[in-house]
Parts: C-alpha cells; sequence; structure tokens
C-alpha cells in the first residue's frame, strides 16, 4: 500500500563470526543432545534445564545404578562448565567444600585455597551422609551464592547450580536433611527402574558406546551468554492472574486452605512461600523452553510435584501408614479447580 515506503539496505554479512541460532534453538538442541545420551530421564533432563535457567537446584532421588551420575555428567557437559563430584561421608568437613586458607611460609602469607563449591555444576552423591555443618555450608552457597571461610566471604562461579543425590533405601548411618536445606532446592525428581523396553536400549546404548561407530563428541555445548540470555527471557514469560491463582490455591492447600485444605491433615511441615515462587519461576522456564511466552495452568499441574513434593513433610502418622508427600500432591492436584 505505502509504496514509498523504503526498505533498508542489508546490513554487510559478518563474515568473521558465525551466527549463533536463536538460544531457544540451542536449548532445545541442548536438550536433545543429553536425550541421546541418556536412554528415558526426560523429566530430570526438563527440569535440570529448567533449573539452570532459574538459577535452581535440584535433589535427584534414585537407587544405585540409575544413571544419576551420568545425566550430572552429561548435564555439564552441554552447559560447557565446570563440574565436581563429591561423595558425602560421615567425615567430610565444611573446608573440603568450600576451601581453606594456606599459610605460605616465604611470603609469610595465607592464601585462599578455593574448594570444589568454585565449581559450576556440583554434584554432591548422597547428600545426606553428610554431617550437619557441611549441610549447612551448602546451604550457604546455594541460598547466596557465595561462601564464607576463615571469615572473608568469597563469590561462587555463575551459572552455579547444585545436584544432589539421595538413595530412596538407605537411611542408616544418615542425617537427614533438615527444612531449611530442602527449601532451597528447586525441584525433587525421583528416578525409576527402567522396564524391559528402556533396559534393552540402555545395554544397547551402553555396549555400543566404545565402538567405533560411537559419536561422544556431538553434543550441543551452550556459552555463557546462551545462559544469561534464556535467564533473561524465561523472566519476562507472561503469568496471568488466573494462573497466579491456581499456584496460590495449590500451595495454601498445603496449609489447610481451600476446596483441598482437607488435604493437609497430614502434614506437619507445609510449603513455604519460596514454594509458589519456584513454581512460578519453573513454569516460566517450562514455557519458554517450549517456545512460549505465556504459562498455562497445565505448566503449573506438570511442575507442581517435582517443586511441592520435597517442601512437604508428613506427620508421624501419615509416614507410618507410607503415605508420600507426592502422593499428597498428587491429591491436592485432582482436589484443585484448575481455574
Ligand atoms: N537410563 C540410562 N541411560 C543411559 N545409561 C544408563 C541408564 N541407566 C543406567 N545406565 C548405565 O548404568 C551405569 C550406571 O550409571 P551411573 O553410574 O550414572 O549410576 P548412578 O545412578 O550414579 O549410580 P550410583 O547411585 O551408584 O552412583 C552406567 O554405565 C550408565 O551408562
Ligand atoms: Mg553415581
Amino acid at each position: 500500500m505505502n509504496s514509498f515506503r523504503q526498505q533498508p539496505p542489508p546490513l554487510p554479512a559478518d563474515r568473521s563470526a558465525p551466527e549463533r541460532p536463536p538460544v531457544q534453538e540451542l536449548f532445545n538442541s541442548a536438550r536433545d543432545s543429553m536425550k541421546q545420551h541418556l536412554v528415558g530421564h526426560h523429566r530430570l533432563i526438563e527440569r535440570l534445564l529448567a533449573a539452570v535457567i532459574t538459577g535452581g537446584h535440584v535433589i535427584i532421588e534414585g537407587s544405585p545404578g540409575l544413571a544419576k551420575t551420568r545425566t550430572v555428567n552429561t548435564f555439564a557437559t552441554v552447559l560447557n562448565a565446570d563440574f565436581v563430584r563429591i561423595q558425602a561421608t560421615p567425615d567430610l568437613l565444611p573446608a573440603d567444600l568450600t576451601g581453606t586458607s594456606i599459610y605460605e611460609q616465604h611470603s609469610a602469607t595465607f592464601n585462599f585455597m578455593p574448594g570444589p563449591l568454585f565449581n559450576n555444576v556440583v554434584l554432591m552423591d548422597e547428600i545426606n551422609r553428610a554431617p550437619p555443618k557441611v549441610q549447612s555450608a551448602l546451604l550457604e552457597a546455594m541460598g547466596e551464592q557465595q561462601i564464607t571461610a576463615s571469615g572473608k566471604t568469597y563469590p561462587l562461579s555463575d551459572p552455579f547450580i547444585v545436584v544432589a543425590t539421595q538413595n530412596p533405601i538407605e537411611h542408616e548411618g544418615t542425617y537427614p536433611l533438615p527444612e531449611a536445606q530442602l527449601d532451597r532446592f528447586m525441584f525433587f525428581v525421583d528416578v525409576q527402574m527402567p522396564d524391559p523396553a528402556l533396559e534393552h536400549e540402555i545395554l544397547d546404548l551402553v555396549l555400543n558406546e566404545n565402538t567405533a561407530h560411537s559419536d561422544a563428541t556431538a553434543v550441543t555445548r551452550l556459552q555463557p551468554q546462551d545462559i544469561k540470555l534464556a535467564r533473561q527471557q524465561a523472566q519476562s514469560v507472561f503469568i496471568s492472574d488466573a494462573v497466579k491463582d491456581y499456584i496460590v490455591r495449590l500451595v495454601t492447600a498445603t496449609r489447610g486452605y481451600g476446596a483441598a485444605g482437607a488435604e493437609s491433615k497430614v502434614v506437619e511441615h507445609a510449603a513455604s512461600p519460596r514454594g509458589s515462587i519456584f513454581l512460578a519461576r519453573a513454569a516460566q522456564a517450562r514455557a519458554w523452553l517450549n517456545g512460549r511466552d505465556h504459562t498455562t495452568p497445565e505448566d503449573i499441574s506438570v511442575l507442581a510435584p517435582d517443586v511441592l513434593s520435597g517442601r512437604i513433610i508428613l506427620n508421624y502418622h501419615a509416614q507410618a501408614r507410607g503415605v508420600t508427600s507426592r502422593e499428597l500432591v498428587a491429591r491436592i492436584l485432582d482436589s484443585t479447580a484448575v481455574v
């Protein structure tokens, strides 16, 4: 219509820097890379990516041998990040994580030697075997993204993500995480035993891995600027009042409010406001990863079990009857209207 409107001249192509695809595409191909190196575990992969986008931390609960370490290893590879694995033991000291000041005789000064927490991805295996002092050093790191050693404060890397594992069957000699510690995690993901079809796939994947046909290097690697951009974009994903209201009704049901409040009689310790905030942030990350600019009630109902179950503690009677907090969240979801 407007024949006077002229197109601006095309910008000269910058041949020195090949154009990087949009960051959402990069994240999708990072997700696909992870799926190629792991059989199943799709939910865990999605949660790990959402955690890095939102700056959250993750607990993985599962029996030995279910590829927890392999998953976190692959995750660190696609993040192109420093990765460290710490096996928690009862004799672990806070300084084993944070680092320590060492006296250097020739200069007569103390120099700080950073510990494993100064990595981007920290896998804390069997976190509940670590004594409370170590758990609280981790708490500061997770909450503040900094640590204090010998009275001085040091900032940690960015991104910084703690992935902790817990074994659901062994409880002897463990220090269960206190509520304050659990509340710092964004996601609690349980990994299950594979069925026969998946077991076949795992065998094929692992047995072919060391052959000439395998291409273990073909993995999308994100850059720090991709993660920063993803964070910015995910933060501006729209959350409607109706979706916010759905979050509030679910979370406060754990405290006895609303139609589903009756379910909370088995609750000893309800979900805190961090539960609502993490649920909203996780929904933004999920929407962004799926190419949407707004969250939906489905984001909330899909994420609620992994965000809320770990931060609700059931009373003794419910625990004795074998009720789990995951079952409680499922019941609250069933009895809460979406809009
Ligand atoms: N779903 C899976 N996809 C790919 N490999 C798998 C899967 N499940 C198990 N494996 C293989 O099983 C082995 C054990 O995996 P890994 O060491 O990561 O388990 P884990 O959960 O960390 O165990 P642990 O609790 O004993 O540390 C690895 O060789 C891994 O490749
Ligand atoms: Mg392991």
